[in-house]
């Protein structure tokens, strides 16, 4: 397979990366810094490519996804993103504004270059990692969870239209894993699952094509739970002493 994960310089992202390229597929990833990835990376994948791109540029994404797919594409991983960090309780509206372009915008410039490819084939399959934060609004959290809502929504909606004609939409919806992106959290993180193991799970549900994939399981009852319960009730979960991070 032919296969464009956005953000793959370390995380997630890297993790699906390796997973791929160990199994023989060509695999490209981008990032800003590509300093980050392991130092023999390139060497040690043959059939690995690597771009430098801020995915909130649309012509830096789209040529690279166009270099490296030259005509053909079976996979594109939607990963890049980003988070507020250290979970403030005022707004930084900066932050917000480039959390909504790199998470969402950077999801349909993906999503649009690897269509414009896979128009061409009559197949293909597109992949976004939103996040079970995409379910509720979480406390310093709120550009972060409406973005994943957005990216949710989107894959959703665009599996209902592109399934009957061929192309497969998954949305991954991961609790905690341990990446750079996790480890700026002082919070108690429940459940927190390696980045290796995280992507041997991601990497399954994709080859399943599973419109959705919410894991781990007991991070999905909770915010199953968290999702249904009368919002009133949710609003005063955060108001008990010591529950906010
Ligand atoms: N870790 C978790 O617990 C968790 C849970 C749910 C969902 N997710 C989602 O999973 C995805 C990967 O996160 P991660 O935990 O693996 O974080 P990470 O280790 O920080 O990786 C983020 C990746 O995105 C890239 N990136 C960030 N901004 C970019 C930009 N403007 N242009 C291009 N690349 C950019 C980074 O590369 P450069 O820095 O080189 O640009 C890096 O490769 C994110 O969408 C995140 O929201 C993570």
């Amino acid at each position: 397979m032919k296969i464009f994960i956005t953000g793959g310089t370390t995380g997630i992202g890297l993790s699906l990366a390796e997973a791929y390229l160990k199994e023989g597929h060509r695999v490209g990833v981008c990032g800003r810094d590509l300093g980050k990835l392991p130092e023999d990376f390139l060497q040690k994948y043959p059939k690995s490519h690597a771009y430098k791109v801020d995915v909130t540029n649309k012509d830096e994404l789209f040529n690279a996804i166009n270099e490296f797919s030259s005509g053909q594409l079976d996979l594109m991983i939607a990963n890049a993103g980003r988070s507020e960090g250290s979970k403030p309780s005022w707004p930084d509206f900066d932050v917000y504004h480039n959390i909504m372009d790199v998470n969402v915008k950077g999801v349909l410039y993906a999503f649009e270059a690897a269509l414009n490819i896979m128009k061409k084939q009559g197949r293909g399959h597109l992949v976004s990692i939103a996040s079970v934060a995409g379910f509720v609004g979480l406390p310093g959290a709120a550009a972060y969870c409406a973005s994943k809502a957005a990216v949710l929504r989107l894959s959703e909606s665009m599996a209902i239209d592109l399934g009957p004609q061929g192309y497969d939409v998954t949305a991954i919806c991961p609790g905690f894993i341990d990446t750079p992106l996790t480890k700026q959290n002082k919070h108690p993180m429940p459940f927190l699952m390696s980045a290796e193991e995280g992507a041997q799970r991601i990497k399954q549900a994709i080859a399943q094509k599973k419109v959705m994939y919410i894991f781990p399981f007991r991070m999905k009852v909770i915010i199953t739970i968290l999702d249904k319960m009368p919002r009133f009730l949710y609003q005063l979960i955060w108001k008990i002493p010591g529950v906010r991070p």
